[in-house]
């Protein structure tokens, strides 16, 4: 597939690099099972590779890309901060750009009104981090330092929901439930406590994804019970948990969860790392939980991770949004109840430029309204591939769509893993144009922003493709 000197060029890689979540003997063993793509620039929606073939990227590079490679707003933001500063300590030091996106990502942050009409106290302090899991070691870390600053360190432990992700370094590791990555190092994790996950799919025949919110929100009511002033956080991935195979779930289960850390004292660790800026409708996926009575809808976490589109998808950037409850906290004449994590690069102002530069193009180009379109044509296009006889589940949140294969097209026969499923169906959509990056036998759409309608319609005809390629013999 690859020419124009590829050979070399892979050669040259596969000497010197150790790629990210890859089995790297699947490259060594040549063309046929693992491709290797040397992509020399990015376009609008595609990855443009060096033979000149084009790759649509329906899976936004890791889902950290909104408004399409080598966006020139956001490339000329970070263009401009370098010729003035391109990093400087942000512990007593402090900078404009670092500034002025806290203020922006706490004017945006979601609200929550409650059932007597008041407002709960708004998100009020930002804490920078480099990537998705360092920013959910933060909000981890402050959880249990706060308790542990108002002197109850029983107060130690963390609930997190089945199959949920947050990143890989051990912390995350320890609230995430996917095996795959998991299992290895579970000897290393520190004890979590795992909730049922409210995953729609997951619902019993005749039962709804509502029944099946509540009936995940009354398990987790039950371990709230039992470890009642031993936990110190819940963390979620709102509306969709992304790495665990985009399951989604009703958002009823928000306004559960809140109620239930409201009535523990247990503080909400909302991850919108993968779902934030957008991707489920909403510019948070918290904003989509029901109102309670007759208030504004959605919820309102005590801590919240943002990354991956923060910037843009152009630069490493985390942002850990707390309460004036959190921050104070660590209000104190002893450094040690201070919050003395940090990064070398925390707040780092090209990052920042980047994330104020995207931050404006949601406002400048509507951007919400236009993917109210998008998402509604990704209906359309995907729908007719329901009927396929593999499919077992087609399921969207706004600008996210994943097909779930399975060997009957029932929820309880996955296919044999030794087949590959998901592999032969990411090779295959690569021979014709398409990043489909699956998730085991999950096939997804989750497209930069800017994609046209040819595009989704190519990206539509290739998974059909690409599914029936990968199942003939399955
Ligand atoms: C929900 C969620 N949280 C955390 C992370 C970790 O982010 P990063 O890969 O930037 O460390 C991810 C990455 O996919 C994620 O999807």
């Amino acid at each position: 597939m690859i020419t124009d000197g590829a050979d070399d060029w892979r050669a040259r890689d596969l000497a010197v690099l150790w790629h990210p979540c890859t089995q790297m003997r699947e490259h060594h063993q040549g063309d046929g099972v693992l491709p290797l793509l040397p992509i020399e620039r990015g376009d609008g929606a595609w990855l443009v590779a060096r033979d000149g073939r084009r790759y649509l990227d329906a899976v936004s590079s890791w889902w950290t890309n909104l408004f399409g490679h080598a966006e020139p707003r956001i490339g000329a933001a970070i263009a401009a901060q370098a010729g003035v500063l391109e990093q400087v300590i942000l512990a007593g030091f402090s900078h404009a750009p670092a500034v002025e996106l806290a203020e922006r990502l706490l004017q945006v942050a979601p609200r929550e009104q409650r059932a007597d009409g008041s407002w709960r106290a708004p998100l009020a302090k930002v804490f920078y981090a480099d990537n998705g899991s360092a920013g959910v070691e933060v909000a981890l870390k402050m959880a249990f330092h706060w308790f542990h600053n108002r002197g109850e360190p029983r107060r130690r432990k963390f609930v997190a929901l089945e199959n949920g992700y947050h990143g890989e370094t051990l912390g995350a590791l320890a609230v995430g439930d996917v095996p795959l990555y998991r299992r290895v190092y579970a000897p290393l994790l520190l004890e979590a406590l795992f909730a049922p996950s409210p995953d729609a799919f997951l619902a019993e025949p005749g039962e709804s994804a509502a029944q099946r919110a509540e009936r995940a929100a009354d398990g987790l009511r039950e371990l709230f019970e039992q470890h009642a002033g031993e936990i110190c956080a819940l963390i979620l991935e709102p509306l969709v948990q992304c790495a665990g195979g985009m399951r989604m779930h009703d958002p009823l289960y928000l306004r559960r969860a809140r109620e239930l850390c409201d009535r523990h004292g247990v503080f909400l660790v909302a991850d919108e790392i993968a779902v934030g800026f957008g991707r489920t409708g909403t510019l948070f996926a918290c904003e989509q939980a029901p109102s309670c009575a007759d208030g504004v809808a959605g919820i309102q976490p005590d801590l919240m991770c943002v990354s991956k589109g923060l910037t843009g998808g152009f630069l490493p950037l985390a942002a850990v949004l707390a309460t004036q409850r959190i921050y104070d906290g660590f209000l104190d004449d002893s450094r040690e109840r201070a919050f003395l994590h940090s990064h070398s690069y925390t707040g780092n102002p090209l990052a920042c430029a980047a994330a104020l530069a995207s931050l404006s193009i949601f406002d400048s180009d509507d951007v919400l309204a236009r993917n109210l379109g998008t998402s509604a044509r990704m209906a359309e296009l995907a729908a007719p591939l329901v009927n396929h006889r593999h499919m077992a589940d087609m399921r969207q949140a706004g600008m996210i769509v994943a097909f779930e294969l399975t060997r009957d097209g029932d929820r309880r026969t996955p296919f044999d893993p030794a087949q590959r499923v998901g592999l032969r169906a990411y090779r295959a959509a690569l021979e014709r144009g398409v990043v489909l990056r699956p998730l085991g036998d999950i096939l997804y759409w989750m497209p930069p922003y800017c994609v046209d309608g040819e595009q989704l319609a190519l990206l539509a005809d290739v998974t059909r493709a690409a599914i029936d390629e990968a199942t003939a013999c399955a």
